[in-house]
């Protein structure tokens, strides 16, 4: 018999945190909301985050959920929040810049803060580590019961978890030549005790940093915690996306719950005389579901193609009890 999604809940009833992986379009967002919905009517106080930055959940909901969550109407417990990533990353940058200013002048160097600054936050991973960051703190909060992200898509996903490792080994390192710097400049100097005693914020930003990435690692690898769904089409190129992402996941000792089909065209509404477009479409998909069965073991899930686009709460709940009652 084909395990469900109702059934991973029931075999995992401790997991708190879900995350959404596959290529753009897929559907990651609408099957996010519809795991959200019908966790929220489990009696769970659920928090649906979108780290996208596209608003993809206010346009869901047609309402605006933009940096804080906001109760769903017409829900008990389901609340949706797209999470500000553009503040965070201002928020960083200034947070960034005021330490290493600081740390400049306390180690008396004389470089220009700005060229250190420019490098540290002018990489391609700093937008990545400022949504990481996000939901971290969405996590730490502990503000719900259960947590579904919405995540952005597959590359962008990998380098966020991939970077927590990173993020330790860089974070250790500022902190050994930072403690060499600092053993110099108290050798050198006449004022030894009054240095000995002074503050260093640089080094317990840096500390703090490295001990919340390795929590959040501890939880993201947790599988009792976490789980990572992967939505695909059936079609070529979802399919190679998530066989990748899976492959990446292991790698990295992620947790993955399963995989979910979605946009399946119902064959009960299809006949001889259907546009020959259709019956192709058809045969195509019935390819590609066996190719997924294959390839995949975990598949928990197919959810039809609707006659219109997923939108609103109704749409939304339409989808999630075509999704949680296979
Ligand atoms: N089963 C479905 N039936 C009809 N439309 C769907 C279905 N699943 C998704 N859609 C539509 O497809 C588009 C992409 O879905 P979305 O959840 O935004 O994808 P992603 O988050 O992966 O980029 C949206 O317009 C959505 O309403
Ligand atoms: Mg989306």
């Amino acid at each position: 018999m084909k395990k469900t999604m109702v059934d991973f809940f029931k075999e995992n009833p401790t997991i708190k945190y879900i995350y959404f992986g596959g290529k753009g379009g897929v559907g990651k967002t609408v099957v996010a909301a519809a795991v959200a919905l019908w966790m929220s009517k489990q009696g769970k106080r659920t928090l649906l985050a979108s780290t996208n930055p596209v608003h993809s959940l206010s346009n869901l909901f047609q309402m605006d959920v933009f940096g804080k969550p906001v109760l769903i109407p017409g829900t008990d417990n389901l609340y949706a929040q797209e999470i500000d990533t553009k503040d965070t990353i201002e928020r960083s940058k200034k947070e960034i810049r005021e330490k290493i200013s600081w740390f400049l002048k306390y180690a008396d160097i004389p470089t220009k803060a700005d060229d250190f600054i420019e490098s540290a936050t002018m990489n391609p991973a700093f937008e990545e580590s400022a949504m990481f960051e996000n939901m971290t703190n969405i996590i730490f909060e502990d503000k719900f019961e259960f947590y579904v992200f919405d995540t952005a898509p597959t590359a962008n996903a990998r380098r966020l978890l991939g970077m927590s490792k990173v993020y330790t080994l860089w974070v250790d390192k500022m902190l050994q030549s930072r403690e060499e710097a600092r053993s110099m400049r108290l050798n050198l100097s006449f004022r030894k005790k009054k240095l000995e005693e002074e503050e260093d914020p640089l080094l317990d930003y840096l500390t703090t940093f490295r001990d919340r990435i390795e929590k959040m690692r501890v939880i993201l690898t947790d599988e009792k915690k976490s789980s990572f769904f992967f939505v695909t089409l059936l079609e070529s190129l979802p399919i190679a996306v998530i066989k990748r992402f899976i492959g990446w996941f292991k790698d990295f000792g992620i947790p993955i719950g399963g995989v979910i089909i979605n946009q399946c065209i119902d064959k009960k509404q299809i006949c001889e005389d259907s546009a020959e477009f259709v019956l192709n479409r058809c045969k195509m998909q019935d390819r590609y579901r066996e190719e997924v069965y294959k390839s995949f073991d975990n598949v928990l899930g197919e959810i039809p193609l609707f006659e219109k686009e997923v939108r609103g709460l109704e749409m939304v709940e339409k989808l999630s009890n075509a999704l949680m009652n296979q």
